[in-house]
C-alpha cells in the first residue's frame, strides 16, 4: 500500500514510524514531512493546508490510504476533497472536524447533550463580552471560537486580564476571523487528561490516557506552548475516572455526533480536566495530539494500520486494539527562547542507538546534517514498565543528544510521579 500523512511534526513521525510496522505497507509519503521524518518516509514539499496540491499529489501519485494528522486541513475538509477523487482517509471530515474548529459548536453541543464541561457564554459583540466581564466570576477563562495554534484560550486571573483579552481576541483581532466570536468559561481546576480514541462513528475505543505539560518552562512557569513533554499513562486517571469519562463523555459524545449527523471517524481526542466534581471536557480535538501521541504509539501493541483502516470501514468493533501495560515518557528539546523568538539552523546530533525513540518535529535537511529549523525541535522518547523507570531513561537520552540552545524541561512526569507515590501509600 502506499499510503500519504499529510503533516509534519514529531506526532506524524511517531504515526510513521508505527505505521511501519506493517509489511502491506509499501512506501510512505509525508506532506510536508521535515528532515528528520525524512529518514522514514518521502517528504514532498507541499503544505499542509493546500489542499488542491494535495488532492492533486495523492491522485498522480496512486495513493491508497491517506492519513490527514494535522487539525487545520482536517477543519479545511482535506478528507473530504480525497474522498472525492475516491482516497481512503482516516480522519474525520469537514461536518466532524468542526467539534475542534469551533469552540462554540464544541460548547453548545456538550450543553445540548448534557457532557460536562464548563459553564460559558457566548458573544459576538465586544462591547456585551465586557460588561458580562464587569461582575462575572474571576478567574476566568476567554477563548476564541475558531483555530489559533492552540493559543487561543486565556486563563485569566483578573478582572483586567478578561478585559484585556477580549480586546486582543476581538478588537485587536490577534487570531483573526477566528476571534469573531468568542466563549467566555468558567474556570476549572484539577490536573489535565488527555484522551485520544479511535472511532468508526459507532464504536469507540479509548486509547491510554496521557497527560501533558503545556507551559514552557520547568515548574510550570512561562507561556503555554504546544506541549512540552507527556507520560502515559495518566495516574491522575484512575479506574474510577475512567468510569466516569467513558459514561458521561466519551460514548455520550460519539452518539451525540451521530445524531447530529455528523459522524466522526478517525482520532477524537478528550482534552480533560480532573475536576472536583469529576471529568469534565476543557476541549475536543479531532486528531492525535502532540506530543501525546509520541508515548501512545509506542504503547500500542496492535497494528495501527488495521485499525486507522477498520475506523475508516466501520468495523471497528472487529479489530483488536490492546495497549502494553507498560509507561512512557516523551520530553520535548525545544529551541531557547520557545514560544516565542528563538534561533534556527543549529547542527542536531542524535546518536544512532538513540534513533529510534527521537521524533523530530522541527529540523530540515542540509546534505547529511540534521539542522533545527523549529521552536519544538525533538520528543525523546522511553517506553518502560513503569513511569519511574521511564521518565529517568527519557532524561538519560535528551543527555546525549546535542545541539546549540537547547532547552527542555526537567520536571517532565514529576508531579505525575509524586501523584503516584500519594496513590501508593
Ligand atoms: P484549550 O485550548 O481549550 O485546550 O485550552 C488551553 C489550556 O487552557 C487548557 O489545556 C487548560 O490548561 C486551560 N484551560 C482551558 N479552559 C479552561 C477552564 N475552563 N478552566 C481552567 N483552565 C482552562
Ligand atoms: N498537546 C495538545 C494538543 O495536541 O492539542
Amino acid at each position: 500500500m502506499k499510503i500519504m500523512v499529510v503533516g509534519g511534526g514529531g506526532r506524524e513521525h511517531a504515526i510513521i514510524k508505527k505505521l511501519s510496522e506493517n509489511k502491506k505497507v509499501e512506501k510512505i509519503y509525508c506532506l510536508p514531512g521535515n528532515g528528520g521524518i525524512a529518514a522514514d518516509a518521502e517528504c514532498v514539499a507541499i503544505s499542509s493546508t493546500d489542499i488542491p496540491a494535495i488532492v492533486d499529489f495523492a491522485e498522480k501519485t496512486g495513493i491508497d490510504y491517506a492519513v490527514v494528522a494535522q487539525d487545520d486541513p482536517l477543519i479545511l475538509g482535506c478528507v473530504d476533497e480525497l474522498n472525492k477523487i475516491g482516497v481512503p482517509c482516516f480522519g474525520p471530515n469537514k461536518k466532524a472536524a468542526i467539534i475542534e474548529g469551533s469552540k462554540v459548536f464544541s460548547k453548545n453541543f456538550m450543553k445540548k447533550y448534557g457532557i460536562p464541561t464548563a459553564d460559558y457564554e457566548v458573544f459576538d459583540d465586544p462591547k456585551k463580552a465586557l460588561e458580562y466581564l464587569k461582575t462575572a466570576k474571576i478567574p476566568t477563562v476567554v477563548k476564541a471560537d475558531g483555530p489559533a495554534l492552540g493559543k487561543g484560550a486565556l486563563v485569566c486571573m483578573t478582572r483586567d486580564e478578561a478585559f484585556a483579552a477580549v480586546k486582543e481576541i476581538m478588537e485587536d483581532k490577534q487570531f483573526g476571523a477566528s476571534g469573531d466570536r468568542i466563549v467566555v468559561e468558567e474556570f476549572m481546576t484539577g490536573p489535565e487528561v488527555s484522551v485520544l480514541s479511535f472511532t468508526d462513528g459507532e464504536t469507540v475505543i479509548p486509547m491510554v490516557s496521557s497527560t501533558d505539560h503545556k507551559r514552557a518552562l520547568t515548574g510550570d512557569e512561562g507561556l503555554n506552548t504546544g506541549g512540552m513533554g507527556t507520560v502515559a499513562p495518566s495516574p491522575y486517571y484512575t479506574e474510577e475516572e475512567k468510569k466516569a469519562a467513558l459514561e458521561k463523555i466519551i460514548l455520550p459524545t460519539v452518539a451525540a455526533m451521530k445524531a447530529e449527523g455528523r459522524p466522526f471517524k478517525g482520532c477524537l481526542y478528550f482534552g480533560l480536566m480532573i475536576t472536583p466534581e469529576g471529568p469534565k471536557v476543557v476541549e475536543y480535538n479531532c486528531r492525535f495530539g502532540d506530543p501525546e501521541t509520541q508515548v501512545v504509539l509506542p504503547l500500542l501493541k496492535s497494528d495501527l494500520l488495521e485499525i486507522m483502516l477498520a475506523t475508516t470501514n466501520g468495523n471497528l468493533k472487529d479489530v483488536p486494539v490492546e495497549f502494553s501495560s507498560g509507561a512512557a515518557c516523551c520530553v520535548i528539546m525545544a529551541s531557547k527562547g520557545y514560544p516565542v523568538k528563538y534561533e534556527k539552523g543549529f547542527e542536531i546530533t542524535i546518536p544512532d542507538d538513540l534513533k529510534p525513540f527521537v521524533y523530530v518535529a522541527g529540523a530540515k535537511l542540509d546534505g547529511s546534517k540534521l539542522l533545527t529549523s523549529g521552536g519544538r525541535v525533538l520528543g525523546v522518547t522511553a517506553v518502560e514498565e513503569n513511569l519511574e523507570k521511564a521518565v529517568p531513561k527519557a532524561y538519560e537520552r535528551c543527555g546525549r543528544i546535542s545541539f546549540e540552545n537547547a532547552y527542555y524541561r526537567a520536571d517532565i512526569g514529576k508531579k505525575a510521579l509524586e501523584a503516584l507515590k500519594k496513590t501508593e501509600v
